[in-house]
């Protein structure tokens, strides 16, 4: 729809006058929220101040003399004109679908230029909680959306792998374990050491100094503990990775903060250089005050780094080893000021690609309904959520369909997407609530609901077999509904890559679900005697290769059968 768009606006433009800019009017172009109004709308305030007359008069002059081919119709309505777009518009919509196959809907807006995402990133040995479902899933997404527009995109797990928790968990191991205990250890067994050392610290505080002397030997280099801080990341990435493939992620670099430890010098070096740092209460500080935020620590009072210190470590190192034109992060809104503090110090720094550093704030997550299993006291974590909800769909499955060829890959499919399309609904900024049995829901507005649809395209044409067709005929509202839903694909994907919000994807794989599901009831695709409508099976196909692309940019998956 987006070159219709720049047409009308072209025109509408030279109608006025050149009152406004034509790229002004494609971006008020509006979709009716009552299709009997019409497929477009154009608000003419706008224009009123210019012209001097009234939006009424303007949006009645417009409808005179407006001609665009693609549109059938223009009405005004009030200070509205509203188009009506043509049946051969439409027609070349789903061909255009079929033609493009899966590169429908992509742009080259990024084409020759880098975004480097920064997502997941959990902290090693202590739990992958859900938490972290937010920054994995939305930040993935973005990572595919970036692609989708043709970016070249580097998926960073700036994993949490250095810190006081290794002292601790060595810490405990010696005293109510052993190092040796690790060489069988799995990622339960360390959390559990993890919980046994706080419970331990709570009666005996002095385990605290003991811990913090174990990390401390570890900055130092020191090779029996570097060792066992080694196995530590083994054991917990072996873990992730099973929670990233059941989402389908990788990712392209693993540089944790440990990383940077040789890093952070220079840039240290730098800020005092420009005489940004300042000494308060004996730690090394950039004072933000004139920004209207508090101090960016830099260095702790006994000289050791901090988390800021890192990040601006390793945002120069990207720099330098990708060129990035744009470097997003994407945590929870807890750490915003994080963000905005050490952004602004980079920019400070003199650094002139400060502006493309991006935070991506989620909200919190919480879960109602079902209680869900954990081993860890009052976390949940993020397996035993996916755990919990494939074991649900399995036993749907076993009661709906039994002989399902591979049952066990389908239900991870399904149970996963459920809890992943669940989340990406809202806005990411919201606080969201969990319901297992709403997310696992066939018919509400689900994961499910939507892969099933998919698997319903694919069964149709299953029986329908590889057919062509010239002509894209259109009988029924609800086959244009179908087309109308696909034109927009394109414009979904550039919204939600500009807000940075996997949702509009979501939502959208919603509105093809339904309009493609009312088409299927009303609309006959294989007559009784066998004879296929072909026009409407190419619909269907290309209604399945939006679904295919539109779910894979929010990390689902698409079984053939469910
Ligand atoms: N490890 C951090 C946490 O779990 C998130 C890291 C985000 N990325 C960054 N470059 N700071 O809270």
């Amino acid at each position: 729809m987006t070159e219709l768009k720049k047409k009308i606006a072209e025109e509408v433009a030279k109608l006025s006058g050149g009152a406004v800019d034509a790229s002004d009017i494609a971006a008020s172009l509006e979709y009716p929220p009552d299709a009997t109004l019409g497929d477009l709308a154009l608000p003419c305030f706008k224009f009123a101040k210019v012209m001097r007359k009234s939006p009424v008069m303007i949006a009645k002059d417009f409808a005179e003399r407006l001609s665009v081919a693609g549109v059938a119709k223009a009405v005004a309505t009030g200070g509205y004109l509203n188009f009506t777009i043509s049946g051969e518009y439409y027609a070349e919509v789903v061909k255009k679908v079929l033609e493009k196959g899966e590169d429908y809907g992509k742009n080259e807006d990024g084409k020759g230029k880098v975004c480097v995402l920064d997502y997941s990133s959990p902290n090693v040995a202590k739990p992958f909680h859900i938490g972290h479902l937010g920054t994995t899933v939305i930040g993935h997404s973005l990572k595919k959306l970036h692609e989708f527009s043709g970016y070249t995109c580097v998926g960073i797990n700036h994993l949490g792998d250095w810190g006081t928790q290794f002292g601790k968990i060595i810490c405990a191991l010696r005293r109510f374990s052993s190092v040796e205990s690790l060489d069988t250890a799995g990622i339960d067994d360390l959390v559990a050491i993890y919980v046994k050392f706080h419970e331990e610290a709570e009666k005996d505080p002095s385990l605290n100094e003991e811990a913090r002397a174990e990390f401390h030997k570890m900055e130092l280099g020191d090779a029996e503990n570097i060792a066992i801080w080694k196995k530590i990341i083994a054991i917990s990435l072996a873990e992730y990775k099973k929670t990233y493939d059941l989402l389908g992620i990788e990712f392209d670099s693993y540089n944790g903060e440990a990383f940077y430890t040789d890093k952070m010098q220079e840039q240290i070096d730098l800020m005092r250089e420009k005489g940004l740092l300042t000494i308060d209460d004996g730690a090394t500080i950039v004072n933000l005050e004139e920004y209207g935020m508090p101090p960016c620590l830099i260095l702790k009072r006994d000289g050791s780094t901090l988390y800021p210190t890192r990040d601006i470590a390793a945002a120069v190192y990207r720099k330098r080893t990708y060129d990035f034109d744009k470097c997003i992060y994407v945590t929870s809104s807890g750490q915003s000021l994080h963000f905005a503090q050490w952004f602004k110090v980079v920019e400070m720094m003199g650094y002139d690609w400060a502006d493309k550093l991006v935070h991506v704030p989620y909200g919190t997550l919480s879960i109602g309904g079902a209680k869900l299993a954990t081993r860890t006291g009052n976390v949940i974590l993020l397996r035993d959520l996916f755990d919990t909800a494939i074991d649900k769909c399995l036993s749907v499955i076993n009661e709906k369909n039994p002989d399902l060829e591979n049952k066990e890959e389908t239900a991870k499919a399904v149970g996963v997407g459920a809890v992943v399309f669940y989340y990406l609904l809202n806005g990411r900024i919201k606080d969201s609530d969990f319901n297992m049995d709403d997310a696992l829901s066939f018919d509400g507005n689900t994961g499910p609901y939507a892969q099933y649809t998919y698997a319903r395209c694919s069964s149709i044409l299953e029986k329908t077999g590889e057919l062509s067709c010239d002509a894209i005929r259109y009988d029924s509202p609800y086959e244009f509904a179908i087309a109308k839903t696909l034109s927009r694909f394109g414009e979904v994907v550039k919204n939600a890559l500009r807000e940075h919000e996997p949702s509009v994807v979501t939502r959208y794989i919603l509105d093809v679900a339904t309009a493609f599901n009312k088409f299927y009831q009303e609309c006959r695709i294989m007559e009784k005697d066998g004879t296929v409508n072909t026009s409407r099976a190419m619909m269907v196909k290309a209604t399945r290769t939006v679904l295919s692309s539109a779910l894979s940019l929010i990390c689902l998956k698409t079984p053939e059968k469910i």
